[in-house]
């Protein structure tokens, strides 16, 4: 598996929740999991165990030779991670970018990145049936392994899957750079990487993966249209056969409030007193007067980006407030969306609360304390925070797109059952009738029980989307044997080659 955020070890979004759960789901059922990520200097203290396993590897790029060192450590006592450590790329203080844009280097420190996971392989002996890349930040390596290994290579029999966390990110770059990925020149091409007379790093997976998938079934048909498709509708289109759709799964040791570490007082669906604790502690802790104990407290725990739907809660905020009711917000992300909270809390600091960090014990405290839970997402290939609200009893109110349309059923007040509201239109208006049907509800004390419930019911462990990545795995694993080797690539033509096949791809 290779990720570029990995939970506990560095995180800023959904991405490293599932590079924390989904392995250790996959090593329960018998697959031998290793992780790949990059050292992040920042959070070194949690690589404590980590040790130096391979030292000045050589990692080609561009015309460079980068030497790397790889360290070793646990996710836990059966899965593996191994650390690529060049600080010159990773010893940063964000991932990514900071608040004000991407990092200037990124196509080199991610390139580099994929060079780096392939060339460990050999370095730790450890030959993969399937090498699992997740997002742009890995995506070149299913054009490596298709393009650059050669029949008698290590990973010559490797397949590959790559999984779409989001269409958004793909990792688009000037042509110029193109010759520093090693690829040969037939790749910069239309049915390539070339995009929009540029470089993309989802294209090329998308074009050179065995499988892809995405993070649930609804995103998976959505991204193959022109509003989620983010240009690339028409490539996921011709290669629809191998996508496939998986929804996320929550870790439950994790997110339960019934041994939540992090909050005031723990509770369950039979025993709900410990809620109003931490409704109270959040108040406090986030310093909302009390008096809101007897109103709607909301919740967000969002990346600050364009994705999540914040344009649509400015342009409600009114009616929000007029309701009286309590918003305690967390989010890190874009300044835009800095400045504009910032903005709303100083205009209403009896009813907003925002924390412009990132704050694990302060999102659990908010999953667990607030009565409702907002995600009006613009678009949201799964996202989490709705699943983990259900657990909690934070009843969510969510735009029906991607994982939130797959997994919130809407409160149907005849028949007793769903487990959250929901609109479609992302427009004002509808994100306004939905929250004020929640809103409504929310003063018929045993009804609004009655949907806290049904949520707190409601079951996403990892296991069975696990079980479906592993069938996936095995198919594609026994269609590559069966190809001889290669059933999307252009390897294992079974002729032995001599000499540096990478080097005569390349030319
Ligand atoms: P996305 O991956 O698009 O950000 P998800 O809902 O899949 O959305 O996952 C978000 C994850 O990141 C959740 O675990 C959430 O609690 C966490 N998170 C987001 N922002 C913050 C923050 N500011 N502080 C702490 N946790 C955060
Ligand atoms: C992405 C998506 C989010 C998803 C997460 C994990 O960041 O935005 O919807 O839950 O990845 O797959």
């Amino acid at each position: 598996m290779v990720f570029s955020e990995v939970a506990p070890f560095a995180k800023t979004g959904g991405l490293a929740d599932v590079g924390g759960a989904l392995p250790l789901a996959l090593s329960n059922l018998g697959c031998q999991v290793r992780i790949v990520m990059p050292f992040y200097n920042r959070f070194v203290e949690e690589f404590a165990g980590a040790d130096p396993v391979v030292e000045n590897l050589p990692v080609e790029l561009g015309s460079q030779v980068i030497n790397t060192d790889i360290y070793r450590g646990q996710l836990n006592d059966t899965v593996e991670v191994y650390f690529i450590r060049r600080d010159e790329f990773f010893d940063r203080t964000y991932l990514y970018g900071t608040p004000k844009g991407d990092y200037f280097d990124n196509f080199q420190r991610f390139t580099y990145f994929c060079k780096a996971a392939l060339s460990l392989c050999p370095a730790v002996q450890f030959q993969p049936d399937i090498i699992h890349c997740h997002d742009w930040q890995s995506g070149l390596i299913p054009a490596y392994l298709k393009h650059l290994v050669a029949a008698e290579d290590y990973l010559a029999a490797t397949a590959s899957m790559f999984t779409i966390h989001n269409i958004a990110y793909q990792g688009q770059f000037a042509a110029k750079l193109f010759p520093q990925t090693g690829l040969p020149g037939r790749f910069f091409s239309m049915d390539g990487m070339e995009f929009w007379g540029g470089i993309n790093f989802v294209k090329a997976a998308i074009v050179c993966a065995d499988v892809i998938t995405t993070v649930s079934p609804r995103y998976s048909e959505e991204i193959q249209t022109k509003e989620y498709g983010h240009k690339l509708e028409g490539v996921l289109q011709m290669h629809r056969r191998k996508l496939h759709g998986i929804i996320n799964g929550v870790n439950y040791e994790e997110w339960n409030p019934e041994n939540d570490r992090y909050i005031a007082a723990n509770y369950s669906r039979e025993n709900l007193e410990g809620k109003h604790m931490c409704k109270l502690d959040l108040l406090r802790t986030v310093k909302l007067p009390e008096r809101l104990m007897n109103r709607p407290l909301i919740g967000v725990v969002s990346r600050l980006a364009d994705q999540k739907g914040f344009d649509l809660l400015a342009a409600v905020m009114d009616k929000f407030m007029a309701y009286d009711l309590g918003l305690a917000i967390l989010g890190v992300g874009e300044d835009k969306y800095h400045t504009m909270l910032t903005a709303l809390a100083e205009r209403y600091p009896e009813k907003i609360a925002v924390r412009l960090e990132f704050d694990e014990r302060l999102a659990h405290k908010i999953e667990a304390g607030a009565d409702m839970f907002l995600m009006p997402s613009q678009y949201e290939p799964c996202g989490l925070n709705q699943m983990y609200s259900l657990r909690y009893g934070t009843v969510p109110i969510v735009r029906a797109t991607g994982g939130l349309y797959d997994t919130i059923t809407p409160f149907n007040p005849t028949k007793g059952e769903g487990v959250g509201f929901r609109f479609t239109n992302y427009k004002p208006e509808s994100f306004w009738d939905a929250t004020k049907k929640a809103l409504d509800l929310f003063s018929q004390t045993e009804t609004w029980r009655q949907i806290m419930k049904n949520g707190m019911a409601m079951d996403f462990s990892w296991q069975s989307s696990a079980q479906q990545y592993l069938k996936l795995y095995e198919k594609t694993v026994a269609e590559k044997k069966r190809a001889g080797g290669s059933p999307a690539t252009e390897r294992g033509t079974g002729k032995k080659k001599t000499g540096d096949a990478r080097q005569r791809d390349k030319a």
